[in-house]
C-alpha cells in the first residue's frame, strides 16, 4: 500500500518513534511505501511530502519534535480545504493515512473519513487528555521535565526562603499539573478542574511557614483559575479549532501570594520546554508500540479508528469516541493522593 503519515496539532516528543516503527513494519512486513505530509494537514492540503522509509527514519527514535513538522491547520477551516485533501490523497495515489495528532487532528480525521477517506488515528499531546485512551505518548516526557524543573527550583526555593510558583501546560486538564506537583513534592497544585481560593491557598502557605517550612512550590496548570474569576489569556485570539492561548497565571497568583502574606514570591512559566527534546524511555516505547497497532490496522482495514492504550494492551476505538469528552484528573488522585501533601 501507498501511506501518507502526518503529525498535527502541538508537537509532542514521541511522534518521530511512531513514524520509525510505523515505517519499519509498513516496509519490511507488508512491502509499503510512505509519504511524509508536511506541517499536518496543511501538507496535505497543498500537496506538499516527502518520501519516507526505513533509511529516512534511521536515527529518529530519541529524537524530539516532527520530522515532518507540524501545524494546527484545519482542512475544515480553509476555503475548499477538503477538496484538496481529497485531490492530493487522489493525486499521490495514496490508499492510506496515518494521522497523528491530539483530538483536532484526529476530530478533522474522523470527519473525513466519514467522506471516504481512509485513516486511522495515533492519539499523541503531552496534555494526556484524551479520553479514549488511558495514556498518550509525550505526557511521561513533559511529567519528567516539569519534575526535574521542581527540583531545581526547590533548592533555590530554599535559598531564598521563597515561594515558587511553576506554570505548567496542559490546557483545560491538570493532568501534568498534578504528576509533576506530586513528583516534584510541591506544597500546592492547582488544576482547572477544580477553581482555586487564593485565601485558601495563602492560609496553607502560613500554615506551612509557621511548621519552619520557609520555602513552598506551587504548581499551578496554565488553565487554572480562582473560584470567582476566569483562566489567564496571553491572548484572546483564536486558532482554527477555537482554542484561546493560555498563560500568565502564575504570575497573577505570584502577586498575590505576595501582597497578601508578605512572603517574596517569584513565578516561573516551563512553557514550551515541555514539549521539547529527546522522549523518555516510556514514551518511546508506547509510541512504538502505537505505530506498529496504527500499520497493522491499517492492513485490517480497521479505518475510521484509532489506536489506544487500555490495561496495558494497544487495542482499536472509533475515532468519534477518541474526540468526544476530554478525560480530566482522576479526583482520587488529586483529592485522595495530592492533596495529602498541601500546606505542612
Ligand atoms: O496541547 C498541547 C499544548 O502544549 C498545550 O498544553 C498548550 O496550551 C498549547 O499546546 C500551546 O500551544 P502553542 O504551541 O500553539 O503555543
Amino acid at each position: 500500500m501507498r501511506i501518507g503519515l502526518l503529525t498535527g496539532g502541538g508537537d509532542c516528543p514521541g511522534l518521530n518513534a511512531v513514524m520509525r516503527a510505523v515505517v519499519r513494519k509498513g516496509e519490511r512486513t507488508y512491502g509499503d511505501t510512505f509519504l511524509g505530509f508536511h506541517d499536518g494537514w496543511r501538507g496535505v492540503i497543498d500537496a506538499d511530502a516527502e518520501e519516507l522509509g526505513v533509511e529516512a527514519m534511521r536515527g529518529t527514535l530519541p529524537r524530539g519534535g516532527s520530522i515532518i513538522g507540524s501545524s494546527r491547520t484545519n482542512p475544515f477551516k480553509e476555503p475548499g480545504g477538503p477538496e484538496a485533501v481529497a485531490a492530493t490523497l487522489a493525486r499521490f495515489e495514496v490508499d492510506a493515512l496515518i494521522a497523528i495528532g491530539g483530538d483536532d487532528t484526529l476530530g478533522v480525521a474522523d470527519r473525513l473519513h466519514a467522506t471516504g477517506v481512509r485513516v486511522v488515528g495515533v492519539p499523541k499531546t503531552i496534555d494526556n487528555d484524551l479520553s479514549a485512551t488511558e495514556v498518550t505518548f509525550g505526557f511521561d516526557t513533559a511529567v519528567q521535565i516539569a519534575t526535574d524543573a521542581i527540583d531545581r527550583l526547590h533548592t533555590t526555593a530554599q535559598s531564598h526562603h521563597r515561594v515558587l510558583v511553576v506554570e505548567v501546560m496542559g490546557r483545560h486538564a491538570g493532568h501534568i499539573a498534578t504528576h509533576a506537583g506530586l513528583a516534584g513534592g510541591a506544597a500546592m497544585i492547582l488544576i482547572p478542574e477544580i477553581p482555586y481560593d487564593v485565601t485558601a491557598v495563602c492560609d496553607a502557605l502560613v500554615a506551612r511557614r509557621a511548621l519552619g517550612n520557609f520555602a513552598s512550590i506551587v504548581v499551578v496548570a496554565e488553565g487554572a483559575k480562582p473560584a470567582e474569576g476566569s483562566e489567564v489569556l496571553v491572548s484572546d485570539e483564536v486558532d482554527q479549532f477555537g482554542h484561546v492561548r493560555l498563560g500568565g497565571v502564575a504570575d497573577q497568583l505570584a502577586h498575590q501570594i505576595e501582597a497578601r502574606t508578605g512572603f517574596e514570591t517569584r513565578s516561573v512559566v516551563l512553557g514550551h520546554v515541555q514539549r521539547g527534546g529527546s522522549p523518555t524511555a516510556y514514551d518511546r516505547v508506547l509510541a512504538t508500540r502505537f505505530g506498529i497497532g496504527a500499520i497493522d490496522a491499517v492492513h485490517d482495514g480497521a479505518f475510521g479508528s484509532m489506536v489506544a492504550l487500555r490495561a496495558d494492551q494497544i487495542v482499536r476505538v472509533p475515532l468519534a469516541e477518541a474526540v468526544g469528552e476530554p478525560k480530566l484528573v482522576d479526583p482520587a488522585l488529586y483529592n485522595g493522593v495530592a492533596e495529602v501533601f498541601f500546606g505542612g
